[in-house]
């Protein structure tokens, strides 16, 4: 069991994904991590969700335009992510066993510094959220709600942050 307040030790890497990029191994392999992560950490709202659907998706994304994603390390284990556009938080998830020490938070945090000060002229940043403990960890983060949607898998809020 990992204990809380002892996340010191715990690693961030940034990783760039691009059409041209997405296939390279490094990338693939980070890739294919956070989908079972995400896959995992979205079973009870999303149980149609498959890691190779969520590459598609990805896939989907890239091809317009790059995505960043965070991970949070344990070693090499990856923990925690957060995949983004120079818009739109697109998911995150940490790993069952490692939540409520704050890694979200960072992992937010980070997420919002890298799009306001290193890769976005827009005004806003949005984020579809679908879960309670989302909808905290974000209002705390400074996104306010929006409106309420839904796909044909749930309903979401739709939450947005200015960039000043
Ligand atoms: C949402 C999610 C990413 C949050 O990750 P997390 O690492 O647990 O987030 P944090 O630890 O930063 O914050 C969660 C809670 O822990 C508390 N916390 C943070 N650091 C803490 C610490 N050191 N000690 C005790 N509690 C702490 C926070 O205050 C927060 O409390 P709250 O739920 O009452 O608001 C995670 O629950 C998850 O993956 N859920 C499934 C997918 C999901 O819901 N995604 C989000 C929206 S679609």
């Amino acid at each position: 069991m990992v204990q809380k307040n002892k996340n010191t030790n715990y690693s961030f890497t940034s990783y760039i994904i691009t059409k041209e990029l997405r296939n390279d191994p490094e990338i693939l392999s980070i890739t294919r991590s956070v989908a079972n992560l995400v896959v995992e950490s979205f079973v009870d709202i999303n149980p149609g969700l498959t890691v190779e659907s969520y590459l598609k998706h990805i896939d989907k994304i890239t091809d317009k335009q790059p995505l960043y994603t965070e991970v949070i390390k344990n070693g090499n284990k990856i923990i925690g992510a957060i995949v983004y556009t120079n818009d739109e938080i697109i998911d995150i998830a940490v790993k069952e066993n490692y939540r409520n020490q704050g890694c979200g938070k960072k992992l937010v945090e980070k997420a919002i510094y890298n799009i306001k000060e290193t890769i976005s002229k827009q005004s806003k940043i949005k984020t579809k959220v679908f879960t309670p403990t989302g909808i905290r960890l974000f209002k705390a983060e400074g996104f306010v709600p929006n409106y309420y949607g839904s796909s044909e898998k749930s309903p979401y809020l739709v939450m947005e942050h200015e960039i000043s």
